[in-house]
């Protein structure tokens, strides 16, 4: 496994490369979610690229950019044992440098949700996102449901700037409790980690009530809004949505495919999730009808 710290030689290596070539980019302190992804490029792929960045343009100034977790040599090992080829991990100079001053604004589906909460996320993830793929010229590229509107995001960015990379979307990895799998989960205290299965049981809720029938959307936005604020833990709830999965538009009615989502703060560290209701409650075997 190659493991490169310049533009120049990584858009050379990885122009060496067979194709298909996966790439799964990443903050880094991989976790069971990334693991996921890189099995999938893994399987899917002739190569696979793993880029580690903590991108600083998409956080926020009041978001601790120094306080998001590392560990470069666990990821490492990691990566190295699932058989990628090559690791590209720059330090911030190398995508930023001086003279930088070209950025990547998607439309409406940016704007909303994340977008509204923190102002400037997406300009900087799709701008990183564009350089990476540039950089590294995937024929597929993979993303978590997890961040469900960030893969939104960047799928409108490849069909309005015409990349030619396939945009491949992977299920959340969860742990045994629900909590989706995030490396910001390892800020949580004892007590906020078992307050923060709330997040799922919530979206979990609003599926079933759904499944029974409900449709409308501020009925089940109030169920989840009811069942997070009992969690005492639960700091803030920045939002819960029922939105069309494409454009995070807001739903009045919920059909199947609609994407539920909250962002929540559970004690500091602000948690996001969704679900996308598609007639099959999770851990169900058959779909049922629903008739949407
Ligand atoms: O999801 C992430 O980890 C980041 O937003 C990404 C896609 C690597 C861009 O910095």
């Amino acid at each position: 496994m190659r493991v490169i710290e310049t533009v120049s030689q990584a858009v050379s290596a990885c122009a060496n490369l067979p194709r298909p070539l996966g790439l799964v980019p990443t903050m880094g302190f991989l976790h069971p979610g990334h693991i996921s992804l890189v099995n999938r490029a893994r399987k899917e792929n002739a190569s696979v690229v793993v880029t580690i960045f903590v991108n600083p343009t998409q956080f926020g100034p009041s978001e601790d950019l120094s306080a998001y977790p590392s560990d470069m040599a666990r990821d490492l090992a990691i990566l190295e044992s699932k058989n990628v080829d090559l690791v590209f991990a720059p330090p911030a100079s190398e995508l930023y440098p001086p003279a930088m001053d070209t950025w990547v604004e998607v439309g409406a589906v940016s704007r909303r949700l994340e977008g509204v909460h923190r102002p400037g996320h997406f300009r900087g993830v799709a701008t990183v996102v564009a350089k990476l793929f540039n950089i590294t010229s995937p024929t597929h590229s993979y993303f978590g449901q997890k961040d469900g509107q960030q893969a939104a995001v960047v799928k409108a960015m490849v069909r309005d700037l015409n990349m030619p990379v396939h945009i491949v979307v992977s299920p959340t990895v969860r742990e045994s409790d629900g909590l989706a799998c995030s490396s910001r989960n390892s800020r949580l205290n004892p007590a906020e980690r078992r307050a923060s299965p709330v997040v799922y049981r919530t979206l979990r809720a609003a599926e079933k009530l759904w499944l029974a029938g409900e449709t409308r959307a501020d009925v089940l936005k109030q169920r989840m809004r009811t069942i997070l604020n009992a969690e005492p833990l639960v700091q803030k709830i920045d939002y819960v949505s029922i939105a069309v999965g494409e454009t995070m538009k807001e739903l009045d009615i919920a059909t199947s495919g609609a994407m539920l989502s909250t962002a929540v703060h559970i004690g500091n560290v602000r948690l996001i999730d969704n679900l996308i209701l598609n007639g099959v409650c999770q851990g169900q075997r058959s779909p049922r009808s629903r008739g949407h």
